[in-house]
């Protein structure tokens, strides 16, 4: 049953309201004002209406409509204001404060029972009403934030395809640097620097393995700023010389700016890799702009790409066992390779003067 409050000083106004309301309600009783905010105060919102009387002893009906108003109670409890008489102006005043409606006396079984429970019925409504409003409110705040981080993973998305342009670029302006270097060479002394150039985008599962295995933010501007290897060529020689003639004439090009150097041939590295790697800055031109982007460029010779390609295939097999013995193998092969490689390198110098 629901419960509502009957607020009167008068005795028999409560036993007549309790007495037409009893079979519908449970029913609270208090005699003044103060009796009538201990038991707001006691049930609340379990409260479904409050039938008030104006005039009472001690504090009466507006003091209390005004704390329910203050306490915001009036917005979740309907208040029926009991009247002896019409007037208007009162009347307005306590609409004015919230109050739902009136109950004029004499009391009539009927319309007192119809009053209360259109007021209960309206204003059950209108709460329900409110809540739909607020979870619409909250379902379109939930929308709107999807929306919005829609738009920002598109714009990163669209961000990102750009660099990987701008690094694609990169890769084709270096590649064609080499091939003009080659082309020249050819026409001039008859023999190419370089055998093939292969180049190779950084995929973008690599890239955020090795930004979060670094420790940075995966960012366009991170990416750019941290990683040096997304744009990188492989430039395959036939001699350890032309190595350093094509990697010199290409760093001395004016805007080209050298960031790093690597001479793992000079000093190759301890499971006997060798190379020679570039970092490199180059120009991009775009419409708007000349970027610079960063390149790896690594050279060697085909043996030393022979030996790293199946280097790094072997390394990266999990089940092998003697790694040990393995990387002495390998390590034996990479000295006959430099051995080769000199060898190579002094016949043609040879067959060079003989001619
Ligand atoms: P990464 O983080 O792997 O790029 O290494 P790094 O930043 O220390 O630079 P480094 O110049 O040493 O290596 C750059 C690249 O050279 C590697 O990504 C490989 O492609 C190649 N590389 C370097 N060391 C080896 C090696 O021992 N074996 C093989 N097969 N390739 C190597
Ligand atoms: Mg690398």
């Amino acid at each position: 049953m629901q419960k509502i409050l009957v607020v009167d000083d008068a005795e028999l106004n409560r036993e007549l309201l309790w007495e037409m309301l009893k079979d519908e309600y449970e029913i609270e009783m208090a005699e003044n004002g103060d009796e009538a905010l201990s038991l707001l105060g006691r049930y609340g919102c379990d409260l479904t209406a409050v039938l008030l009387d104006l005039q009472m002893p001690k504090k009466d009906g507006f003091s209390v409509i005004i704390e329910m108003k203050s306490s915001g109670l009036i917005k979740k409890v309907p208040v029926l204001v009991i009247s002896g008489e019409y007037d208007v102006e009162v009347e307005n005043q306590c609409f004015q404060l919230g109050v739902s409606d009136f109950i004029h006396k004499p009391f009539v079984g009927s319309i007192v029972k119809n009053r209360v429970k259109n007021t209960i019925d309206l204003f059950e409504c209108k709460n329900q009403l409110e809540l739909k409003v607020i979870e619409q409110e909250e379902t379109l705040r939930e929308q709107d934030q999807i929306i919005r981080i829609q738009e920002e993973k598109l714009r990163e998305a669209k961000e990102f395809n750009r660099l990987m342009m701008e690094y694609r670029s990169a890769i084709m302006e270096v590649e064609t640097r080499l091939k003009v270097l080659n082309g020249e060479f050819s026409q001039e002394y008859n023999r190419n620097p370089f055998e093939s150039i292969k180049s190779r985008l950084k995929s973008p599962a690599s890239i955020y393995e090795k930004m979060g295995r670094r420790g940075f933010p995966v960012t366009v501007e991170s990416i750019r700023e941290n990683l040096t290897d997304v744009a990188g060529l492989r430039v395959i020689c036939s001699f350890p010389d032309d190595i350093y003639r094509l990697a010199d004439l290409f760093i001395r090009q004016d805007d080209i700016i050298l960031i790093r150097r690597k001479d793992y041939i000079s000093n190759p590295k301890p499971n006997g890799y060798r190379s020679l790697h570039l970092i490199v800055d180059v120009p991009i031109f775009l419409s708007h702009e000349k970027k610079y982007m960063k390149v790896e460029v690594q050279f060697r010779t085909i043996a030393m790409d022979f030996w790293a390609s199946l280097e790094h295939k072997l390394k990266y097999k999990k089940d092998v066992d003697n790694t040990d013995e393995i990387e002495k193998l390998l390590k034996t092969c990479a000295d006959s390779i430099e051995e080769l490689d000199y060898q190579m390198q002094e016949i043609r110098n040879k067959i060079d003067r003989e001619k």
